[in-house]
């Protein structure tokens, strides 16, 4: 890889149907959608996909994923979008609403492609009625299949719900089961992955996990209050959705928070910054001479 390539990661998008009342829906997910994707019109330069890891719909039902495509649609992106799946989503809802796919609608969507020299490789960690992720018979099999495909290229994972990190049985519910995440370390060792992406627990995280770095973001829905996690959840406003660009010395994830109209503070050009950058001289300078 001689280019650096730019990508997008967005998670827990929580699209509702706007004719049904869902109190379950803290915020408007839907106007968050259309903010972030014209905000990713605007990016320079332009990123070569969308990873979308997991609850994309608040329900999983057809007519919130028939609101999603519409989003989608009227956004007239130049790029493709790759779905992952969550707890919050249904297959059944799913492939019929955005594939157009009336058979086999319960096995897991797990998918791969080839896009600007990166095999990106993404995994349904969904278990209907369940939060906490897992994977069915076969996933397993399928993903080391997949991970032997293109062995020269950089894999990047997409899947709802992170590895765990502490191997806490009352905790697998915020994460890829236990047994899962293991059989996942295994799969993937030695195999060129450069970083995962996930969503799930609604906070930006970075972790280092067995040298891969795990990349959760807020999404789009709520945020969880890091500070109350000791007592419980608690919601909070606001969301971020991450650019991605992956170098040939390897991976870095920028989040973008949202909502991006915030106050200015200060402002200058890339032309302008040598005068920027004098006058702050000139302005330290003439700050130790009044000492
Ligand atoms: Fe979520």
């Amino acid at each position: 890889m001689s280019e650096t390539i730019t990508f997008v990661h967005l998670t827990d998008l929580h699209i509702g149907n706007p004719a049904v009342q869902d109190d379950h829906l803290y915020s408007d997910t839907s106007a968050t959608l259309r903010a972030i994707l014209s905000e990713i019109k605007t990016l320079v330069p332009q990123p070569k996909f969308i990873v979308a890891s997991g609850d994309l719909t608040n329900r999983g039902d057809q007519a919130s994923y028939d609101n999603l495509k519409a989003i989608l649609a009227e956004a007239e992106l130049d790029m493709p979008v790759l779905f992952a799946l969550g707890n919050h989503d249904r297959r059944d809802g799913f492939y019929p609403a955005m594939l157009g796919r009336t058979d086999n609608v319960r096995a897991p969507y797990d998918h791969s492609q080839v896009i600007a020299g990166v095999h990106i490789i993404v995994l349904d960690s969904s278990v209907p009625e369940k939060v906490g992720g897992d994977f069915e018979p076969g996933q397993i099999e399928w993903l080391k299949a997949e991970l032997s495909n293109h062995a020269d290229l950089p894999k990047l994972i997409v899947m709802h719900h992170a590895p765990s990190l502490d191997a806490d049985p009352a905790m697998e519910w915020e994460s890829m089961s236990i047994a899962g995440t293991e059989a996942l370390r295994q799969a993937v060792e030695g195999k060129h992955v450069i970083g995962i992406l996930s969503g799930h627990i609604h906070f930006d995280r970075v972790s280092n996990w067995y040298g891969i770095p795990v990349v959760v973001g807020i999404g789009q829905h709520a945020a969880t209050d890091v500070t109350w996690l000791h007592e419980g959840l608690r919601m909070l406003s606001g969301a971020s959705y991450a650019i991605g660009m992956l170098r040939p010395s390897g991976l870095s994830i920028t989040f973008a928070p949202q909502p991006a109209e915030r106050r200015e503070l200060n402002s200058f050009t890339w032309a302008g910054m040598a005068e920027m950058l004098k006058k702050y001289q000139a302005d330290t300078a003439a700050v130790a001479a009044a000492e």
